[in-house]
């Protein structure tokens, strides 16, 4: 029995991908729309391999509305999104601001539009804990509640809290549209997810974060010194004011990521709370140098490092308060940061092309 019908935005992504598997587990139809920019056609192989089901795909650009409405028109049960879809490289954006507004802001405009022409209601977007900034410039704001006021720092956090506002701005217009015409209007919902670092990878060893160009993360540049496609991992700075002078990050392993959403959708669905933001983060912290000793030990040998200097733009800490989510979605993570490193390096190891490699045999006999 199909619960309901998702377009997913971005969905061939690292986030997006996984989403769709828990969507697809919890019996959703779901509709993908990507133009591929960052991802690969082979995902959607895997996610029907895990699941035995496989999602509808459209290569569309999100920018392109009127493929958009194609879409929308051809899926008419459609009643929700997720909107992944975005650039996501924080130096990028300071070299090409026009093209990451371009993608990201007018996408998501384009995107909100089609779907309120075609009376689609529930969004659910990407938003990123880079929307706060450093808040280790206010008191008590560590870990990071909703509450905390939000100040970007750089361009690609702009974007984000351009369409955190694009959004709260639109469902309310359309509430009070409903409400002049006499109607409740509560059917207009929007969430805002705030994800902290997502890492990881499925269990099987078959999907994962797909390494297209030079990785910035921490982790994926560590599995690449793990495989010997990087000599050594640069240190960002070790002194900053934290037990080990590394910087303090909250890792959230994607499958628990990706189950966030799932219970924001039905949050959406079944209690019309207008739009709403929550962070979705484990709550602990974690500086870089535990992350290489986490990896290492998955790994089951040192990796080499060497400390640089600050990398420009970080900050001290960005560590989740997830209470809220906690409370109201009744969702906290369920994997440690131990369970993503063993994920990460055995989908590493298994497909160091990526998705551009055949999943290993055992898979395609079963
Ligand atoms: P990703 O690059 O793997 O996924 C984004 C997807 O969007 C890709 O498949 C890409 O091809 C697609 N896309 C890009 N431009 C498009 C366009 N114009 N039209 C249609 N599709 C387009 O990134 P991800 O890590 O899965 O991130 C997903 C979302 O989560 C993004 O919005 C990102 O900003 C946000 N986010 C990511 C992180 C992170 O660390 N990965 C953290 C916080 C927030
Ligand atoms: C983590 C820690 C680095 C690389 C970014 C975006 C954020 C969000 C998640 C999208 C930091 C250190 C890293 C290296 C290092 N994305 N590091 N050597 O910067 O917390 O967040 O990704 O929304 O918006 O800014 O993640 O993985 O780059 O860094 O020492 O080679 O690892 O300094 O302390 P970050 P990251």
């Amino acid at each position: 029995m199909v619960v309901g019908s998702v377009l997913v935005a971005g969905g061939t992504g690292y986030i997006g991908s996984f989403t769709v598997l828990a969507l697809l587990e919890a019996d959703y139809k779901v509709v993908i729309v990507d133009n591929l920019y960052n991802s690969d056609v082979e995902v959607l192989n895997r996610i029907e391999l895990i699941s035995g089901k496989r999602p509808a795909f459209y290569n569309v650009d999100i920018t392109d509305e009127a493929a958009l409405d194609k879409v929308f028109q051809e899926h008419p049960d459609i009643d929700n999104v997720i909107h992944f879809a975005a650039l996501k490289a924080v130096g990028e954006s300071a070299e090409i601001p026009l093209e990451y507004y371009r993608v990201n802001v007018y996408g998501s405009v384009a995107l909100l539009s089609s779907m309120t022409k075609h009376n689609v209601t529930n969004i659910v977007f990407s938003s990123s804990a880079t929307v706060y900034g450093d808040a280790t410039r206010f008191p008590n704001m560590i870990p990071i509640p909703e509450h905390c006021p939000i100040g970007p720092t750089n361009t690609y956090g702009r974007t984000k809290s351009t369409v955190e506002s694009v959004i709260t701005d639109h469902i309310e217009a359309q509430r009070m549209k409903a409400k002049k015409n006499g109607e409740s209007g509560e059917q207009w919902n929007g969430a805002l997810l705030r994800y902290f670092n997502p890492c990881g990878a499925h269990p099987s060893g078959i999907m994962g974060e797909n390494p297209l160009g030079v990785p910035y993360n921490l982790l994926p540049l560590l599995a690449q010194v793990a495989t010997g496609k990087r000599e050594k991992l640069l240190v960002f700075g070790d002194d900053y004011a934290s037990k080990d002078g590394t910087a303090i990050r909250d890792y959230i392993h994607v499958l628990d990521l990706a189950k966030g959403h799932l219970v924001a959708l039905n949050y959406l669905r079944e209690k019309h709370p207008g739009v709403k933001a929550w962070n979705l983060g484990s709550g602990r912290g974690s500086t870089v140098f535990e992350m290489i000793k986490a990896f290492s030990t998955a790994v089951g040998r040192d990796l080499a490092y060497e400390v640089a200097p600050r990398r420009q733009g970080d900050v001290l800490d960005l560590t989740a308060n997830p209470t809220l989510a906690n409370k109201e979605l009744n969702w906290k993570t369920e994997l440690t940061l131990e369970d993503a490193c063993v994920d990460l390096w055995k989908w590493t190891k298994n497909n160091p092309e990526g998705y551009a490699q055949q999943p290993p045999q055992e898979f395609l006999d079963a």
